[in-house]
């Protein structure tokens, strides 16, 4: 039998989970959320990260920082995972699919632009597998249309487009931490990555549950009060001490996850040549 998945695990997790459970400082946004947060910054690239219980949370802080209305469209892949079109439809968009790419599996950026209404919102490309999509193709037409971008790499932790992190070319993105990716925060967990200043203030306010208690904690007000909507969108800390565990070691965890990628990879490439099957491809890019 072969396992779907197995978590990966460098057994430096236990000690920083053990830690984070003594400090007696277990809610969000401890010493190990900030190690992360700032980790993701300086390795991505982008303005700003924030940690979150998953990365379906993550598209529902987003979709509410879009403020995304009832009758909004917002385009994405027809293949992919519930979690891209739950937080815009719990807003009450509308959904627009486009057909994928057979050889990435990936939205077709060629049919994007036949799909855009004047309701259309935003474009959610997923990177399927930690592909890339053609990031460059979507941005100039979102652009072009004032159309937002968030991406659903999910699936992309420490994979790159044209020498540039995946999640850092949309005004938002989403990674995973689930136990069945690339690195996990102890089974559930995620991540926002915003580019787009202009979201980061309020990304933290919604995230506090609608509060400013992130600028009371930097000491910017004297008291924190409710401001705006919002929802519980921070992990706790051991989840954060469990990722750090894995981050320590991010380059190894992808080169092991790379090893059993080619183990496949050439063991199936008989089968494609012989026509019985077809593999998806990887752009050079
Ligand atoms: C493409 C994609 N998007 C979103 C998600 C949701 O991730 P999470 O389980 O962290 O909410 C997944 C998880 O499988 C996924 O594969």
């Amino acid at each position: 039998m072969i396992p779907f998945n197995r978590p990966p695990y460098t057994s430096n997790e236990d000690r920083y989970v053990l830690s984070a459970m003594r400090s007696e400082k277990m809610s969000g946004d401890g010493k190990f959320g900030h190690q992360c947060q700032t980790w993701f910054q300086e390795k991505l690239g982008c303005k700003k990260s924030l940690l979150t219980p998953s990365c379906t949370q993550a598209f529902d802080m987003a979709a509410i920082l879009l403020d995304i209305q009832p009758d909004d469209e917002v385009i994405m892949p027809s293949f992919t995972f519930v979690s891209t079109a739950n937080a815009f439809v719990l807003r009450g968009a509308k959904i627009v699919f486009v057909d994928i790419r057979r050889d990435t599996m990936n939205i077709d950026e060629k049919l994007i632009e036949a799909a855009i209404t004047p309701k259309t919102r935003a474009i959610a490309p997923v990177h399927y597998a930690g592909v890339a999509c053609e990031m460059e193709a979507i941005m100039d037409i979102a652009n072009r249309h004032g159309l937002s971008v968030i991406e659903d790499a999910a699936q992309g932790m420490m994979s790159t487009y044209k020498n540039r992190a995946l999640g850092t070319f949309g005004q938002m993105a989403a990674y995973s931490f689930h136990e069945t990716k690339n690195f996990t925060s102890g089974g559930e967990g995620g991540l926002l990555i915003i580019n787009d200043e202009r979201y980061i203030q309020r990304a933290e306010i919604v995230r506090e549950k609608g509060t400013n208690r992130s600028l009371f904690f930097r000491g910017m007000v004297d008291k924190y009060s409710w401001v705006d909507v919002g929802s519980s969108y921070l992990p706790s800390e051991i989840q954060a001490a469990y990722l750090w565990g894995q981050l320590e070691w991010a380059d190894k965890i992808t080169q092991s996850r790379v090893v059993t990628w080619k183990h496949y990879y050439e063991e199936l490439s008989a089968l494609a040549q012989a026509g019985r099957i077809e593999i998806p491809e990887i752009p050079a890019d």
